[in-house]
């Protein structure tokens, strides 16, 4: 059994949030159970030039959207026991970043045929399962079926979508089906395709490829609901029965508070998380006082992670004895917010408003607590390194973070967090109020909750047994 592993970003190469992390470490995770998976992606100039540099020229050929006929470059590199595949075409991917440019849907079609074609040009490598991931993949199944399926190379060819995150689902203009995808309008690619008179790419991936996932139990089943179901809820009704949640893991070699470099000092050593603090409370210029928990915000700063609950209830935060730093960028008003308090209150709370790794590898290990409120969350990645590193996550009960977090319930050997259910500010207070005072009053306690939360296992073995049984049930399924 062969399997490819579509995705936009993959670290190290290249990342913008939690997909990147997963497209780096789930592969990796497959492969060191079953050497089975290849992956392919955009050849970025963002890509660092050490590894542009070290990848190898493969073969190039052309691939025609609907009257453009586009150069394509395909190049591999071997990165940590991993086949990668790059998609070169600098027309679409020699410009800054990933995401955010106008013709993204043209960008990526191209992306997603580019790989179809490269497939017949792999000497070696005939997947037998094509594993797409959010969106920027969307269209393989839906090309899979209506351009190639009279081509007996792709014959038996199966298709995986996983959807990282609902929320994106590539919604362009509806001229894009026949003009970039050469799709008529009465066509079947078309209808399936068509979403409120716009062209919607992860609606297509829903209704075409052979199986769905999520990265989450719970977010599977949200996503049957008009709440969390982002307009796509009936579909995903429909496709029940091939829906199915698989918890992200993280990467335990990444994420070791006994080796990482970014610490100051390390487990199991009696004191290292105290130096991780006071270091930390020394980079956003706050008092440096151990006896004061740190409560962390690491996260892209947006509507999705709950921010406007926390600017409802920051003035009472402020007024508890606590101090708070903030780490990520994101939409402007949610950084106003946080500006503005951290200039009325520089002794509580810090910001940086750049994604910046190793110092979020610091804060994971100098912070008490984990801030993560999010309206909805498919799986969240930082509840699970926070554990990882001692620190105690405050979160809404909600996809992947409900499925990892095991509420303190004020028993002696519960938990290994703090958790509220309504999506509601004095809710959100409450809780943190409640881990707060337990980090005062009672540090017999709260030790016990770090020991319980650095001993849960989120390392990737299990999830990724869990894929290579879905790939295996996949085969066997006509
Ligand atoms: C998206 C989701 C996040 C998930 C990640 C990786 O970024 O928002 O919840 O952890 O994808 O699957």
């Amino acid at each position: 059994m062969k399997v490819l592993f579509a995705i936009a970003e993959a670290d190290p190469f290249i990342k913008t949030g939690g997909l990147g992390d997963v497209g780096g470490s789930l592969p990796r995770a497959i492969n060191k159970q079953n050497g089975l998976l290849r992956v392919i992606m955009p050849k970025y100039s963002s890509i660092p030039q050490s590894f542009l540099k070290e990848m190898r020229y493969v073969i190039s050929f052309n691939v025609d959207l609907a009257w453009r006929r586009q150069y394509c470059g395909l190049w591999e590199l071997i990165y940590e026991g991993v086949h990668y595949y790059f998609i070169d075409n600098e027309y679409y991917f020699k410009r800054a970043g990933i995401y955010g440019y106008d013709d993204d849907g043209e960008r990526f079609a191209f992306f997603n045929k580019a790989v179809l074609e490269s497939l017949i040009r792999m000497s070696d490598f005939r997947p037998d399962i094509i594993h797409c991931n959010d969106w920027h993949t969307a269209l393989i199944p839906m090309m899979l079926k209506e351009y190639y399926s009279s081509n007996p190379f792709y014959y038996g060819m199966k298709t995986i979508f996983t959807i990282h995150n609902l929320h994106h689902q590539g919604i362009f203009a509806k001229e894009i089906l026949q003009d970039v995808l050469s799709l008529s309008p009465d066509s079947n690619g078309a209808r399936n395709l068509e979403f409120h008179e716009a062209a919607n790419y992860l609606k297509g991936a829903l209704l075409y490829s052979d199986l769905i996932t999520t990265v989450s139990p719970t977010y599977s089943e949200e996503i049957l609901d008009p709440y969390y179901g982002e307009g796509l809820d009936a579909f995903l009704r429909q496709r029940k029965e091939d829906l199915c949640g698989i918890l992200n893991g993280i990467d335990y070699e990444k994420y070791d508070p006994c080796l990482d470099p970014a610490l100051v000092c390390h487990a199991p050593e009696a004191h290292w998380k105290k130096e991780n603090k006071l270091h930390v409370q020394m980079l956003f210029n706050l008092p440096i006082n151990d006896q004061v928990p740190v409560l962390a915000i690491i996260s892209r700063l947006v509507e999705q992670k709950g921010l406007d609950l926390l600017s409802h209830i920051i003035r009472e935060l402020m007024e508890l004895d606590l101090q708070i730093v903030v780490l990520g960028t994101g939409d402007y008003k949610n950084e106003e917010t946080f500006r503005y308090f951290a200039a009325r209150y520089p002794e509580k709370l810090g910001i940086k408003f750049l994604f910046h790794e190793e110092w979020a590898h610091k804060i994971y290990a100098g912070a008490d607590m984990l801030l993560m409120p999010s309206r909805f969350e498919p799986c969240g990645l930082s509840q699970m390194t926070a554990m990882r590193y001692g620190t105690i996550p405050i979160v809404r009960e909600t996809g992947g973070l409900k499925d990892s977090v095991i509420p303190y319930d004020g028993k002696k050997d519960t938990g290994n967090g703090f958790t509220f259910g309504p999506y509601n500010a004095h809710e959100l207070l409450y809780t943190v109020q409640k881990a707060v005072k337990l980090y005062h009053e009672d540090q017999v306690a709260w030790q016990g909750l770090v020991h319980r939360a650095m001993e849960t296992d989120f390392s990737w073995d299990l999830s990724a047994q869990k894929y290579l049984e879905m790939y295996e049930a996949l085969m066997v399924k006509m």
